[in-house]
């Protein structure tokens, strides 16, 4: 073993030896070699702690220390920095990323002798270590991540060396998962999983605290802005705005930042988003919309898609440039000059010659004998009335989604509508009752 005797080592060991015996006990310095350095007078003080390095344990403590003099009781090491250690403990670094103290020193971190942890450290706590030298961790946050909470940095980084970046014991996303596995689940479950999430939780997370909610990068407010600015932007343009995107938790009112089942990443593929706010009169500077769950609890007749539990063919809850933020074409008033274009919305899913026909025994049951009155309410070149005259859009509790009652401009016009063996009977503040028949046509004079 090569000695490397330095006069800076000798004055090291010499300045720190005195200090100790001065402190601990004042016990003459042999002047002769001795046979145990850990005698109750001397280097005890060197034992007292919990855990005990290997060779001291052994009271050997010839690996690492050699006399230099035995009339001053001098002592040099027997190797420098980390070479000292090597002579025992595994050579060299040999991962990919190096903590780079441990190219340099053992004993900025390990206690050569004695500890009070089996891990030799310097300090009481493996953080205490870690934040030694890297202070600035300290400052990063007022909401904490759990295990940075407890000091727990070494459930992500390895203190030596390691194959992935940052000291990390798995890539950066496995470290996540690790402790996350109810996300990892949902990811792996889910149809559709937000483009970021496959590459990296960091884009949007902090790992050890941030100043917002959930370990947030950003305002959560902004979260989402960073990438979608283009279509926050397009939603300005709309002529009609739906309140939720801005209210609350803004996107993430009907949207999962993570994995979802449906295309879109909302939280559910049902109507039951929309009911988490629309389950109340809501008012505002122009109207009072009504309880939309209240409707569908209290008619038994649901419209299709709302039997489907679906709102959306209907409805652009982004925005719209139609009323009610629907998404295709419907007249706002009672009365509409008739264009088929304007039905855009109910035609999507409806034949549309329903109306376009005077004449028909088969597109629709609204006739009398092959008189077909759809085309005598609605198509009209002024005065046509909407479908919303008769029919209400989410739910009702007559036949064919017949509504109780239309508003007429301030007025509440009641429909009393029954229906027949061959058709129907019809009872509004628009005529007298009426009665039409598909097989035995009733008779009147429309000239009236
Ligand atoms: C594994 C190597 C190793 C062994 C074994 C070891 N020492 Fe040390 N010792 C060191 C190192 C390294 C230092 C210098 C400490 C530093 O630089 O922080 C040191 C420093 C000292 C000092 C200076 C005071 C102090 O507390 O830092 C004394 C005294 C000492 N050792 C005594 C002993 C005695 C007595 C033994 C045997 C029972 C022993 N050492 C065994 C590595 C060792
Ligand atoms: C003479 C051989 C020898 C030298 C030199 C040596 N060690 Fe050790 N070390 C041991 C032995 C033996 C153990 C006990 C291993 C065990 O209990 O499994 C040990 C244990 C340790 C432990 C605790 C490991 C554990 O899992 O409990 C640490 C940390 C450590 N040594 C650090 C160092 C450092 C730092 C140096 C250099 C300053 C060093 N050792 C030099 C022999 C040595
Ligand atoms: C930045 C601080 C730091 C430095 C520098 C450092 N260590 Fe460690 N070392 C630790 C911590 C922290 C642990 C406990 C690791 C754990 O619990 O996973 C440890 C554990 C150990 C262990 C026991 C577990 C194992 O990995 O076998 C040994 C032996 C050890 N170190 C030796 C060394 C040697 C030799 C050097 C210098 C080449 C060194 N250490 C440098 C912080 C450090
Ligand atoms: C003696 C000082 C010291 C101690 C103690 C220390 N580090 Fe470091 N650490 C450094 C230095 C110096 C760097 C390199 C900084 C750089 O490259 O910007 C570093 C870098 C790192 C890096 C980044 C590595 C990279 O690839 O960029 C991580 C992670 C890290 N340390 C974690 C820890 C942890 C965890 C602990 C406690 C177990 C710890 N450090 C204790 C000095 C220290
Ligand atoms: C939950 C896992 C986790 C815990 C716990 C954790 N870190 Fe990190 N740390 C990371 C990740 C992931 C990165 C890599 C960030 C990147 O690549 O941008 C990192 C990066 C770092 C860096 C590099 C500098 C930087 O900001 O990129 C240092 C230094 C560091 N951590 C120190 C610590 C210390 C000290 C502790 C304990 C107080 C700790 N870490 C606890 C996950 C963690
Ligand atoms: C060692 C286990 C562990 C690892 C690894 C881990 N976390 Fe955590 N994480 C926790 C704990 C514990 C909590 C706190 C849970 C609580 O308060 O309900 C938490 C909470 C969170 C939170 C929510 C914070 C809040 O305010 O509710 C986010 C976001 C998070 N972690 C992201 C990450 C990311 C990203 C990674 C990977 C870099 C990661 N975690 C790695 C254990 C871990
Ligand atoms: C596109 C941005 C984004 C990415 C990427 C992202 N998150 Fe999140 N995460 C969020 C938002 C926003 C919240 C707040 C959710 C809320 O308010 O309900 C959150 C909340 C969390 C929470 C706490 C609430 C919960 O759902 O348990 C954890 C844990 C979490 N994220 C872990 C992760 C992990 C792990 C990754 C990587 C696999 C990741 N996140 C990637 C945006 C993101
Ligand atoms: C780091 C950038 C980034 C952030 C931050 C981000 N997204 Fe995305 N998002 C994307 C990318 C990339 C796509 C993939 C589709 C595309 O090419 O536009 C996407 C797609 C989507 C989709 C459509 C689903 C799909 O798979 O096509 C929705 C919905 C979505 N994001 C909502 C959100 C919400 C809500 C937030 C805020 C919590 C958010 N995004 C934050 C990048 C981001
Ligand atoms: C009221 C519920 C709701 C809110 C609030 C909401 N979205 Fe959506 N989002 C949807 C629905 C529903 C779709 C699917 C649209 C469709 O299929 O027609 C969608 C689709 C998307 C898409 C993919 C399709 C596209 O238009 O590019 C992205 C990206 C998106 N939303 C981002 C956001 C962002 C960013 C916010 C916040 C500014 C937000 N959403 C707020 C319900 C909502
Ligand atoms: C976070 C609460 C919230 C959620 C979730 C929500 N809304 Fe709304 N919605 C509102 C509020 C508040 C208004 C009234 C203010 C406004 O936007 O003009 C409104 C208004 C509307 C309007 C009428 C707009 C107008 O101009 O008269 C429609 C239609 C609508 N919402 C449909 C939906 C649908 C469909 C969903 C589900 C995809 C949904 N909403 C989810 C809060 C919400
Ligand atoms: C078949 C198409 C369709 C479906 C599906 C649909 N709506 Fe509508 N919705 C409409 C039409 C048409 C209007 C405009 C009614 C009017 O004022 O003439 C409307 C109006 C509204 C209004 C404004 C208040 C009102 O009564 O005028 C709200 C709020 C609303 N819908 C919410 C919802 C919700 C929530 C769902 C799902 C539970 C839903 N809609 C499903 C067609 C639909
Ligand atoms: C997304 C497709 C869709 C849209 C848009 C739509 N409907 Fe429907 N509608 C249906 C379905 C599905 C049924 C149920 C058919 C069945 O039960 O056979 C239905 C049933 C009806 C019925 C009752 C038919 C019967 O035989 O009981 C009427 C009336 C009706 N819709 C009127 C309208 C009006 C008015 C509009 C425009 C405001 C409209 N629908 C828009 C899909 C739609
Ligand atoms: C004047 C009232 C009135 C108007 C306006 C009206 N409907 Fe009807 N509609 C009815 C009646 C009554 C029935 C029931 C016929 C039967 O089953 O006897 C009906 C039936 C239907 C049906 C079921 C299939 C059928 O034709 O029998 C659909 C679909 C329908 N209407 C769609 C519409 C659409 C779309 C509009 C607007 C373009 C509209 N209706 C306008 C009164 C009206």
């Amino acid at each position: 073993m090569v000695i490397a005797i330095r006069p800076l080592h000798i004055v090291v060991l010499i300045g720190v030896f005195s200090v100790g015996i001065m402190t601990a006990r004042a016990v003459e310095r042999p002047t002769e070699a001795v046979e145990s350095c850990l005698t109750g007078e001397c280097h005890s003080d060197l034992t007292q702690r919990r855990f005990l390095h290997g060779p001291v344990a052994q009271k050997d403590c010839s690996p690492c220390h050699v006399l230099v003099s035995a009339q001053k009781h001098t002592f040099a090491l027997t190797t420098e920095g980390p070479a000292l250690c090597y002579v025992c403990h595994e050579a060299e670094p040999t991962l990919k990323f190096v903590h780079s103290p441990f190219q340099t020193s053992c004993t900025v971190c390990h206690d050569a002798h004695t500890g009070d942890s089996r891990d030799l450290l310097v300090t009481k706590t493996t953080e205490e270590l870690c934040r030694k030298c890297h202070i600035e961790l300290a400052r990063e946050g007022a909401y904490v991540h759990g295990p940075v909470a407890v000091g727990d940095c070494l459930t992500c980084h390895r203190a030596h060396q390691s194959d992935f970046p940052k000291l990390l014991v798995s890539t950066k996303q496995e470290v996540c998962f690790d402790c996350h596995t109810e996300i990892q689940e949902r990811l792996a479950e889910q149809a559709t999983v937000h483009d970021p999430i496959t590459k990296d939780c960091l884009t949007c997370h902090y790992m050890h605290a941030s100043p917002y909610e959930f370990l947030l990068r950003h305002d959560p407010k902004d979260t989402c802005m960073q990438c979608h600015q283009n279509l926050v932007e397009e939603m300005k343009e709309f002529q009609y705005h739906h309140n939720a995107v801005s209210m609350s938790d803004q996107c993430l009112n009907c949207h999962d930042p993570h994995a979802s089942p449906t295309d879109q990443l909302l939280k559910d593929f049902s109507m039951d988003i929309c009911l988490e706010c629309h389950d109340r009169k809501i008012t505002t500077a122009n109207m009072v919309i009504p309880d939309i769950k209240e409707q569908l609890t209290t008619n038994s007749n649901l419209h299709g898609p709302l039997r489907e539990k679906n709102c959306l063919p209907c409805h652009n809850v982004h925005g719209s440039n139609t009323f009610r933020l629907l998404a295709l074409d419907f007249p706002e008033n009672f009365y509409a000059p008739f264009e088929v274009e304007r039905y855009e919305l109910c035609f999507h899913c409806h034949e549309k010659n329903l109306v376009l026909e005077p004449k028909t025994t088969a597109l629709t049951d609204f006739r009398n004998g092959d008189l077909n009155l759809h085309f005598l309410h609605v198509n009209k070149k002024e005065r046509g009335r909407s479908c919303r005259a008769c029919h209400a859009e989410h739910a009702s509790n007559n036949p064919v989604h017949i509504r109780d009652a239309v508003p007429y401009g301030n007025w509440i016009l009641r429909i009393v509508y029954t229906e027949t063996e061959n058709g129907g009977r019809c009872f509004t503040g628009c005529h007298a009752e009426r009665t039409y028949d598909r097989v035995t046509p009733v008779q009147y004079d429309l000239s009236q």
